[in-house]
């Protein structure tokens, strides 16, 4: 075995020779690897005893793509488009051997490969889109040219790998290898291509073709999903182009509009999350060593709209739950919602039955918080009412076991005067669950001023074991998200009194990318979240919709009147008292342009980020554009708030809240000043 490069290693078995790439983590195409690839197979066709050349991968997977972090920096060694060329055009046939994922640049090397074989436990995908981009390395010219245009536009519209199964019934695999011998099994592979009449196949010679009208129906049933975000269009003219170009042209079109893309700022947004996401599994000061304590039940008390989300989702990881109610109707009521819930899943089709019974079997009902004595972690998700959780929170410290985790999913409350109560508030910590909890991403972890590293590492490990993508917050009134929403909740209030609508104030927000507007979501919420008739002093709009009942789309009036399949229509009747609000404060309605609505809407929030950063309560703004991303469906090609400031540049932004009578805090005034952004340094 010669070693090429440190990433590289180039072997022969008899007449066929082993390049193998081993760049943990994850393979990705580096400058190294590149030049590695490209050497090792230079030598391998000059040796003349070797026929065939398998290119292997070590450690955990295949190539998994081009390497992110080089984008955007000056190009070096050998370019992709360089190497897949020697790849294909090598006299001597090239077998990629794949296990792992191979994604994006990793499966277009495979594609230029003539041979492909494969482990079952293999996925195969062009997740570029995710990442704002298309395949820039002939996947979009290849991909269909071996398994059809219809399977090559959902792929690399949806960024979705697929199983080794499907890839061999599909054609993009010859062959699928034992799950323990892919080496022995591709070197089996090479000396049978060997023996084939055309063992230098390419699939640049494959025919492709496509129906009448299939983009424009495609582009049509996706509209909804693509809205707003560039590459997906650019993914479908690039198979377009492969259906109606000659090879080499379909692959200057791809070129050219992967360039365009790279360019963008939404790829420059989306690639930035994706490092963002993995950044915030990353606890500063938190030594690298620390063990999670084992988690083999878990507790939830309160049978609400958070309770059974939060328990479906460690069902469905595999993890017995029991959950606590006070009464038997709320605990049947909540109970019978989860089951709806994955019925609904099933019939979807996206769980079968058998699992469904499964979640359920491992869900234990129960009146008393004496039944969480066994679990490791507790998570509380009654009414948010601060006595109540204490008076739960001193309970539980008499029942559950030494070692287990106490957790509230409190919206805004002080987690360590819940903490205080106990007598161990080093166990202790906020949980916060976003709406609805099986589906949602995000998780807010809470941290307390007592609450102890391996707390805080076990809760992001459950976290990341159930599919969410945690963030750790430190303590205030409504911690980094729900804390973001007053300024542009308040901006939202004061824009309908001065002139707008709640709908015109809702369509800038939506038209701006993000699921709904403020009013929108306190429709969904429901108004009268906090709200009681006996207190209320029917000053606001919010006092006299629920003096109403019109408590939101629960009672099918809110801001917006809702018809049976929840349609919201905008209200007369809310436009009257609207009205009538400005008149009672003596304003003078005008009309308030979109670009004012959403500068007033989201400039305060990004300022909120930067008070957030000042008191420690996030670690990065890349946490916060997180939070922002899956707890409140910011969108990606945005970036998240704080990533969005730097676009608009602080500057601009600092200018336009003094304008608005709003006095920037003094991180972002800082920054401003010195030309500097809060995630470009
Ligand atoms: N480039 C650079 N770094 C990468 C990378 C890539 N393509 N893929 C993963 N990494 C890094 C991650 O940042 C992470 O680093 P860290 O440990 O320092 O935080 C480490 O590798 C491990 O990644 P994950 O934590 O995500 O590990 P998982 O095992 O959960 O997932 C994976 C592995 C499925 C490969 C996942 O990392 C992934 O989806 N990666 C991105 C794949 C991708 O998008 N490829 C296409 C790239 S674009 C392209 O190829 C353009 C081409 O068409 C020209
Ligand atoms: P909910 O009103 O739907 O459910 C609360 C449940 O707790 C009720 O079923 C009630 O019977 C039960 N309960 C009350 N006292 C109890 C006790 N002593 N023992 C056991 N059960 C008890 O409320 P929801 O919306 O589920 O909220 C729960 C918590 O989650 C609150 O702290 C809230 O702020 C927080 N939260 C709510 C979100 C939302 O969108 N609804 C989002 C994130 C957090």
């Amino acid at each position: 075995m010669t070693a090429i490069n440190p990433v590289t290693d180039l072997a022969r078995d008899g007449d066929i020779a082993l390049i193998t790439v081993d760049s943990p983590p994850v393979n990705a195409l580096s400058a190294a690897v590149r030049d590695g690839i490209a050497t090792a197979l230079d030598q391998a066709i000059a040796d003349a005893e070797c026929r065939a050349i398998v290119l292997i991968c070590a450690g955990r997977t295949f190539i998994a793509g081009a390497d992110i972090s080089e984008f955007g920096k000056p190009m070096q060694g050998i370019g992709l488009h360089e190497l897949l060329n020697k790849i294909e055009s090598s006299p001597k046939p090239v077998i990629a051997a794949i296990h792992g994922t191979a994604l994006g640049g990793g499966l277009e090397t495979a594609l230029a490969a003539h041979w492909r074989i494969a482990v079952p436990s293999a996925k195969f995908g062009l997740p570029e889109v995710k990442l704002g981009l298309l395949p820039g390395a002939g996947g979009t010219q290849r991909l269909p040219r071996l398994v059809g245009v219809e399977r090559a536009l959902a792929m690399v519209t949806s960024g979705t790998p697929i199983g080794a199964a499907d890839a061999a019934r599909s054609g993009l695999i010859d062959a699928t290898a034992e799950e323990t011998r892919l080496r022995e099994d591709a070197i089996a592979l090479a000396r049978r291509a060997l023996g084939e009449p055309n063992p230098l196949k390419k699939v640049r010679d494959l025919p492709v073709q496509a129906e009448p009208g299939m983009f424009d129906s495609f582009r049509k049933a996706h509209a909804r999903k693509f809205r707003g975000f560039d590459a997906p269009e650019y993914n479908i003219r690039c198979i377009e182009a492969a259906v109606t170009q000659p090879f080499e042209e379909g692959l200057a079109t791809e070129r050219r509009l992967f360039l365009d893309l790279m360019d963008g700022v939404q790829s420059r947004a989306q690639r930035y999350l994706f490092f963002a996401e993995r950044q915030a599994a990353k606890i500063p000061g938190l030594s690298e060593g620390i063990a999670p304590r084992p988690i083999a039940r878990v507790g939830v008390i309160g049978a609400g709209t958070m309770g059974g989300g939060i328990s479906m989702n460690f069902l469905s990881a595999g993890i017995p739950v029991t959950i606590v109610e006070t009464n038997e109707a709320a605990l049947e009521r909540g109970v019978g919602i989860m089951r709806r819930n994955y019925d609904n899943t099933a019939q979807k089709g996206r769980l079968t039955p058998q699992a469904v019974e499964q979640a359920m079997a491992r869900l234990a009902p129960s009146l008393s918080l004496d039944d969480l004595a066994d679990c490791d972690l507790i998570i509380e998700a009654v009414f948010e009412n601060l006595d109540l959780k204490k008076q739960i929170f001193s309970r539980l410290d008499t029942i559950a076991k030494a070692g287990a985790i106490l957790a509230s999913n409190t919206s805004y409350l002080d987690i360590d005067a819940i903490a205080a109560v106990t007598q161990r508030p080093s166990d202790v910590l906020g949980m916060h669950f976003f709406s609805p909890a099986n589906v949602m991403r995000l998780l807010e972890i809470v941290r307390g001023a007592k609450t102890s590293p391996d707390v805080l590492a076990t809760a992001m490990a459950i976290g990341r074991r159930i599919g969410k993508v945690p963030v750790v917050a430190g303590v205030c009134h409504g911690f980094i998200g729900n804390r973001m929403l007053e300024p542009r909740q308040r901006a939202a209030n004061a824009l309908i009194l001065e002139g707008a609508m709640p709908w015109d104030v809702d369509r800038a927000l939506t038209e701006f990318g993000m699921p709904m507007g403020p009013f929108q979501m306190a429709d969904l919420a429901g108004l009268d979240i906090g709200w009681s008739r006996e207190t209320s002093r029917g000053e606001t709009l919010r006092d006299r919709l629920c003096e109403m009942d019109r408590r939101g789309q629960k009672t099918g009036a809110g801001f917006y009147d809702y018809d049976e399949k929840r349609t919201p229509t905008p209200s007369p009747i809310v436009e009257r008292l609207v009205l009538e609000q400005s008149a009672g404060a003596g304003i003078q309605r005008r009309t308030i342009a979109p670009e004012e609505i959403l500068e007033r809407c989201t400039y305060p929030m990004i300022d909120e980020g930067a008070r957030i950063l000042e008191e420690n309560i996030a670690y990065r703004a890349s946490d916060i554009d997180i939070v922002w991303l899956y707890g409140y469906g910011w969108p990606a090609y945005r970036g998240g708030p704080m990533f969005y400031g730097d676009t608009v540049g602080l500057a601009t932004v600092a200018d336009k809240l003094r304008r608005y009578g709003h006095e920037p805090s003094a991180r972002l005034t800082k920054l401003a000043e010195e030309g500097r952004g809060f995630t470009t340094g």
